[in-house]
C-alpha cells in the first residue's frame, strides 16, 4: 500500500496498519485490543491534534524534545535546503560543513573546555559513546582498570546494553541481564523520600547523597571506578532537582578520584530549565556532556557527546583514534535542522522565555496542593514531576495494587481524553510529569492546572 493509498483508505486502515504492525515503545500492545491506537496527525505551538480533530495540549513536548512547539516550517525549510544540496555523508574521515558548524556551535555553547563533539543519532547513542570513549581513555593514559560507571537509583539513560547498565530502573533491565558489567548505583537526590537523618535540611541530604557516590568509589576501588553519569535534574522518578552544594561536592569528589563527571543533559539541555545547558545554572563544569532531544527541537533525530579537550588529546595525535561511529550520526540534514533551531532559540530569546515564566509555572501548578492526592510537586525551568500521594501528611506511597487501578488505569488515559498529553510513570513513585514546550506561557499553564485538577481530584476519589 502506498501512502497516499494508506491515507486516503477506508477510516480504519491507519488504525488497522498501527494495530496490526507497528510495534510501539514500551508499549502494552494488549491495552489496544478494544481500544484505538491514540494517532497523532499534527501539531502546532503547545498542541497536537489526533486524527478524530481532537486538540490536545503538549505537556512533554513530544518526549521533553519540541523545545520551540510544533509546526515550525522554518525548520522544515532548512531541511530542505539542505537535503537539495547535500542530503548525506558520512563523517568517516570527512566532514561536511552543517557538522562543523554545529560543532564549533556547541563548543562555544559548551562550559569551559568541551571543544569535542561526536555526534549520534539520539541520547542513549550518546551515552553509550561516553561509555566507551571513557574507557578508551583510561586505556591509553594507562589506567587501564578503570571502567565502571556510577549513576543514579531510577535514573534513566538509554536502552542499548550499555545505557541500560548505565540506567538505575530494575524492570527495564532485568529483562535483558546479563548487561555490561561495570553500572552501580547510588541514591539520587529525590528530597521528599530524603532518609530520616538527612530529611530536614536540603543542604544535608545533597551532601550526604554526594558523600553517597564517594562511598560508592571507595567501595568499588578509586582504581576500578571511571566515571559518574547524572542528570543535572534527574527525570525518571520525577524531577528531582540537585540539592544546594551536591553537584559541587559531586565535582570535587570525582577530581580527588581522578572520575570523570558527565552530565547526561539528554533532557535538560536546550532550554529545558532556562539554560542552553543546565548545567551551568549549577555552576558545574563536567568533562562530559550528553545532549539530544531539543538540540534539533525534535524535526530531526541527533544527539551529541561533548567532551572536553583533555579526553581528545590521547586521540590527538599519531595513529591513534576513537574506533567509533555510525552511519547516520552528524547527519546533514539533523545538523542543518539543529542549526536552524539554535537560531530560533537565540532570535525568540528561548531560555530568557523560560527563566521569566518559569516561576509562574512553578505556582500555577502549586495550586494543586490542595488535592489531597497531590504529595509533592518539583522542578526547574519548564521541567516537574508531581509525585500522588495517598496521605499527604504520611506520605504513603501507592501499593502496585493501586498503581496500577488508579495511575494506568485511570489517571492516564482520563488525562488524554481529557485533553492533554503528559506522562504518568510509576517507575519509582507514581508521578504525573510535565514538559511543556518551552514557548508555553500562562494560557497553557492555566489550561494545564485546570485539567490536572479535575483528573486528579477524581482519582483522589477512588482511593
Ligand atoms: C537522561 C536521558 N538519557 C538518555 C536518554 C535516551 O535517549 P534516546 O531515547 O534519544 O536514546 C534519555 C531519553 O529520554 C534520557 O532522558
Amino acid at each position: 500500500m502506498t501512502t497516499t493509498d494508506l491515507l486516503n483508505g477506508a477510516p480504519n486502515a491507519l488504525q488497522d496498519a498501527a494495530k496490526n504492525h507497528l510495534w510501539m515503545y514500551f508499549t502494552r500492545h494488549g491495552n489496544f485490543a478494544n481500544h484505538d491506537v491514540p494517532m497523532i496527525v499534527r501539531g502546532e505551538g503547545c498542541y497536537v491534534y489526533t486524527d478524530k480533530g481532537k486538540k490536545i495540549i503538549d505537556g512533554l513536548a513530544g518526549l521533553f524534545t519540541v523545545q520551540i512547539g510544533h509546526g515550525r516550517t522554518e525548520l522544515g525549510d532548512a531541511a530542505k535546503k539542505q537535503s537539495d544540496k547535500l542530503a548525506f555523508f558520512p563523517l568517516w574521515s570527512y566532514a561536511h560543513p552543517m557538522a562543523a558548524a554545529l560543532a564549533e556551535r556547541l563548543a562555544h555553547l559548551a562550559p569551559g573546555d568541551l571543544n569535542k563533539v561526536f555526534f549520534t543519532s539520539g541520547g542513549g547513542e550518546a551515552v553509550e559513546t561516553a561509555w566507551k570513549l571513557i574507557k578508551n581513555y583510561y586505556k591509553l593514559i594507562g589506567k587501564p582498570t578503570k571502567h565502571k560507571i556510577i549513576s543514579r537509583a531510577l535514573s534513566y539513560h538509554g536502552t542499548s546494553q550499555g545505557a541500560l547498565s548505565i540506567t538505575g530502573i530494575p524492570f527495564a533491565k532485568i529483562p535483558f541481564e546479563p548487561l555490561v558489567p561495570g553500572g552501580h548505583k547510588v541514591p539520587n537526590t529525590n528530597f521528599y523520600r530524603a532518609p530520616q537523618h538527612v530529611n530536614h535540611d536540603e543542604k544535608e541530604f545533597g551532601i550526604w547523597a554526594a558523600d553517597q557516590i564517594e562511598q560508592a568509589i571507595l567501595l568499588e576501588g578509586p582504581d576500578s571506578v571511571a566515571a559518574v553519569f547524572l542528570e543535572p535534574v534527574q527525570n525518571s522518578g520525577g524531577c528531582f532537582p540537585p540539592p544546594p552544594g551536591y553537584l559541587d561536592r559531586v565535582r570535587e569528589i570525582c577530581t580527588r578520584h581522578d572520575v570523570l563527571f558527565v552530565a547526561d543533559e539528554t533532557i535538560t539541555a536546550f532550554g529545558r530549565i532556562g539554560e542552553t545547558f543546565a548545567i551551568n545554572r549549577f555552576g558545574v563544569q563536567p568533562d562530559i556532556i550528553i545532549c539530544a532531544k531539543g538540540l534539533t527541537s525534535g524535526y530531526a533525530p541527533m544527539g551529541a557527546m561533548i567532551a572536553s579537550d583533555r579526553l581528545f588529546e590521547p586521540f590527538s595525535t599519531g595513529t591513534s583514534m576513537f574506533a567509533h561511529g555510525s552511519t547516520f550520526g552528524g547527519h546533514p540534514v539533523a545538523a542543518a535542522v539543529a542549526m536552524k533551531n539554535l537560531d530560533i532559540m537565540q532570535d525568540e530569546k528561548i531560555n530568557e522565555h523560560v527563566r521569566e515564566k518559569e516561576g509562574i509555572f512553578r505556582q500555577t501548578l502549586e495550586k494543586l496542593y490542595n488535592i489531597p492526592i497531590v504529595g509533592n510537586i518539583r522542578g526547574e525551568g519548564f521541567f516537574y514531576g508531581i509525585e500522588l500521594v495517598k496521605d499527604q501528611k504520611t506520605r504513603e506511597s501507592f501499593t502496585p495494587q493501586e498503581s496500577e487501578r488508579i495511575l494506568r488505569g485511570f489517571i492516564s488515559n482520563e488525562l488524554f481524553e481529557s485533553g492533554i498529553y503528559c506522562r504518568t510513570d510509576d517507575r519509582g513513585d507514581p508521578v504525573v510529569q510535565l514538559a511543556p514546550a518551552l514557548i508555553a506561557d500562562e494560557k497553557q499553564f492555566g489550561e494545564i492546572e485546570v485539567i490536572l485538577r479535575n483528573v486528579l481530584s477524581k482519582a483522589n476519589s477512588m482511593i
